[in-house]
């Protein structure tokens, strides 16, 4: 156990309110400071769990919070991006796993799968190439029309699924849920 998950034992409950005009990163961030990444200061390591509210993304747009030291990307995807997601057969998938933390481990990857809601609209991920760590680009970006990590060229689709490039696992999906119709929470 790190030190700063020592520190954070009892503060586990504390919640932050991040909106989508204060305490969110603007949409297409390239590139997000390492240093950021591997020294998350103590405030950032208490703050287990966040709400945030999403009461303001239109359809085809997105936020960037940051959550446990790492960007997470919240994004309410459009009618086509959807179906873009369902209609791809799970034999081009690379990387079948849905890497959902918030249903059963090993489950495939389809859009259902890694989409928060059931109609798809809502998709949280975690905004790290899982190659070797950049932030990838989104807003449509890449040949799937989803994410792309310009630092050695993967291309995410438009649920997050790695469909070209180094990257090996889709992007992680991390313990979220509504807890009413404008707010979800992280961790
Ligand atoms: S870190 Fe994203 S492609 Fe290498």
């Amino acid at each position: 156990m790190s030190h700063a998950d020592d520190a954070s034992g009892t503060r586990r409950d504390f919640l932050y309110y991040a909106t989508a005009g204060t305490g969110a990163v603007a949409a297409g961030a390239a590139v997000w400071p390492l240093i950021n990444q591997m020294n998350p200061s103590a405030d950032v390591q208490a703050l287990s769990s966040i709400r945030v509210d999403i009461s303001a993304l239109e359809p085809g747009s997105q936020i960037t919070v940051k959550w446990l030291g790492k960007p997470v990307f919240i994004r309410r995807r459009t009618e086509e991006e959807i179906k873009a997601a369902r209609e791809t057969p799970l034999a081009d998938l690379p990387d079948a796993n849905a890497r959902n933390a918030n249903i059963a481990e090993g489950a495939d990857a389809s859009d259902q799968n890694r989409s928060l809601d059931e109609a798809g609209e809502w998709l949280v991920q975690m905004g790290v190439c899982t190659h070797l760590g950049c932030v990838p680009l989104g807003d449509g970006a890449g040949d799937f029309g989803g994410w792309f990590c310009p630092c050695h060229g993967s291309h995410y689709d438009t649920a997050g699924r790695i469909r070209r490039g180094p990257a090996p696992e889709n992007l992680p999906i991390p313990p979220v849920a509504f807890i009413d119709d404008t707010t979800i929470e992280l961790g």
